[in-house]
């Protein structure tokens, strides 16, 4: 027998949307509903709960602060793939090559499971002279999404935009339990560095500054007063003349930055 699945009715999905909003800084729209009930699904299985009504509330319990959290990362979307928008990737490896520097810290400000964090480790282990210092920081609101991020592991498939050299010289097949999968080697794996960072609140003063931000594939999410308030917020983190990188379809129309356009979906903070 199909088991049925519970409806997320308009007031739950109400009550879920703000709290996202709250949190995340996320809006969702009416027609994400079904979505929502779709991801928050599982957790109601784990639960053991039949309807959605006592699941929300349980998350308007303030001592279910956790819960919120989970429901949080069950929500975002953290679709990603290795050499993701490869210009971006030939355009840094260009960078290297013209200015070659002594060292170089690149923040992903919202790296989901990683990929976009070895794609950029793996262009700078090729492109910078021995003997750099460099540091890549990955950082991502959704707790799942990073503990993917710091096992390095990977199916096989996600293999396909990896050039085929880099694919030897920075990855490991996995034999035995690690059939189907692979896995980045740990000399690159001791460049990177991943913590639980959320762009909607106040940012540690112990994130440093950095010369390159990539910033993509996540403000689309946002409305234009939160994303400019986010812009403000991770630009404060990138040094005088930096690069900032957005995704190619996230313009930065209509906000008021430092920045000037530097290539396609790049972009140069001004003095
Ligand atoms: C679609 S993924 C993009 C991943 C990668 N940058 C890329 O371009 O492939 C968007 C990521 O933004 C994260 N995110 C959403 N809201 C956030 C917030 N307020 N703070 C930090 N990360 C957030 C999500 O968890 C998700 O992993």
């Amino acid at each position: 027998m199909e088991s049925q699945l519970p409806a997320l009715n308009e007031h739950d999905f109400q009550i879920i949307s703000h709290l996202m909003a709250d949190i995340s800084g996320i809006r969702m729209a009416a027609h994400k509903r079904a979505l929502a009930a779709g991801r928050l699904m599982k957790r109601l299985r784990a639960l053991q709960l039949d309807n959605f009504s006592d699941y929300v509330a349980l998350l308007q319990n303030p001592q279910q602060q956790e819960e919120r959290r989970i429901a949080v990362d069950l929500l975002t979307t953290n679709e990603t793939f290795f050499f993701r928008e490869k210009p971006h990737f030939d355009l840094l490896q260009k960078l290297l090559q013209q200015h070659p520097r002594r060292s170089l810290r690149i923040w992903s400000a919202a790296c989901s499971s990683g990929e976009e964090v070895y794609s950029l480790a793996m262009t700078l282990a090729e492109g910078l002279e021995s003997g750099t210092h460099w540091e890549i920081v990955g950082s991502d609101l959704c707790r799942q999404a990073l503990d993917k991020a710091r096992q390095a592991v990977y199916p096989l498939q996600r293999t396909e935009n990896i050039p085929p050299e880099w694919l030897n010289r920075y990855c490991l097949k996995g034999v035995q339990s690690m059939q189907g999968m692979f896995r980045i080697r740990k000399d690159l794996c001791q460049h990177a560095r991943f913590l639980c960072l959320n762009l909607n609140d106040a940012l540690p003063e112990s994130l440093g500054s950095f010369d390159i931000i990539f910033l993509r594939n996540m403000l689309i999410y946002f409305d234009q007063k939160a994303k400019q308030q986010i812009l403000q917020r991770v630009l404060k983190q990138l040094k005088s003349g930096g690069l900032l990188f957005v995704g190619h379809s996230e313009g930065l129309h209509g906000t008021d930055l430092p920045l000037t356009t530097y290539a396609a979906a790049v972009y140069r903070k001004t003095p």
